[in-house]
């Protein structure tokens, strides 16, 4: 399976923040934005991933990430020069999905959870069709919202509804099969002009070929699109992080956990993030420790 990472769009509910920069390069506490989505692609098990970028921030993401080879991925970028809705991910990145099954995620989502990786792996592993993310949010009205029947099948699907018929939210990982290509070919552009995303999966739902894959509470999803969202997950990761003393989205920490790189090159990439607290938790990873002594 391919990934795909949409990180183009101008943040307009960002700005000013996001009048220099742009949205997924801002900070969620202690690491880039783009990192966390990248990390539920690397969970999945995919490692030929593409990130769409408006095209004055491809050189910034390519600094970054650069081609992925130090995490053992392989990382390319397209352009996309005017934002034409999240389905164009698939024609702008047609020739990265070729025959292949893909996996779509918004880079300004948040995912954590016990045993994600293994849950993602599973879904990439059963996939026929396509397969949806949803989670139980208070706004259901700013976001796609679901309803499934007693097989978890998609029966309902509405983008953004005035009186939405569950509290469902359907986030933005979306897998699919090769024929997500063909499909995002025939939409018809909405009325505002875009490709919607929802109008793919509604083209899968009416086949009777999507899953709507419940994420329970023990999850925790933020669509960090707004100042106080974006606000809301940097104080989760800083309180979960602080607390158990782990990191969530360490992209250095999950490439080694899913055998993408060895332990020197995992200490390596600690190294050249040089002093920071997120560098030494890298290092740390590897790093014998020190014994602890015994009292008495
Ligand atoms: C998009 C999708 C929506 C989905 C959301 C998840 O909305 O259109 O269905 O629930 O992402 O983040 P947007 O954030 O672009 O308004």
């Amino acid at each position: 399976m391919k990934g795909i990472i949409l990180a183009g769009g101008s943040g307009t509910r960002l700005r000013p923040v996001t009048i220099g920069v742009s949205k997924q390069l801002l900070p969620v506490y202690d690491k880039p934005m783009i990192y966390y989505p990248l990390s539920v692609l690397m969970m999945s098990g995919i490692r030929e991933i593409l990130i769409i970028t408006s095209p004055a921030d491809k050189d910034v993401f390519g600094k970054i990430l650069g081609d992925g080879s130090s995490l053992g991925l392989s990382i390319t970028y397209a352009e996309q020069t005017v934002p034409r809705g999240l389905a164009d991910a698939f024609l702008v990145g047609a020739e990265h999905v070729g025959t292949d099954s893909v996996a779509l995620v918004l880079g300004d989502n948040i995912f954590h959870g016990p045993d994600l990786g293994p849950l993602l792996r599973h879904h990439v592993r059963d996939l026929d069709g396509c397969t949806l993310f949803g989670h139980p949010v208070r706004d259901p009205e700013r976001y796609g919202v679901g309803e499934t029947d007693s097989r978890g099948r998609l029966v309902s699907l509405t983008e953004k509804p005035e009186q939405p018929s569950s509290n469902k939210a359907v986030t933005g990982l979306y897998l699919y099969d090769n024929d997500v290509v063909e499909v995002a070919r025939q939409l018809r552009p909405s009325p505002r002009g875009e490709l919607e995303i929802t109008d793919v999966n509604r083209t899968y739902m009416e086949e009777g070929r999507a899953k709507l894959v419940e994420l329970g509470n023990e999850f925790s999803w933020f669509d960090t699109g707004t100042c106080d969202s974006l606000l809301e997950a940097s104080k989760y990761v800083q309180e979960i992080e602080s607390r158990q003393g782990t990191r969530i989205a360490c992209i250095e920490e999950i490439a080694y956990s899913m055998g993408f790189v060895s332990a020197e090159e995992l200490h390596e990439l600690g190294a050249r993030l040089s002093s920071s607290p997120y560098g030494n938790y890298v290092k740390g990873l590897v790093e014998p420790r020190p014994l602890l002594e015994v009292a008495g």
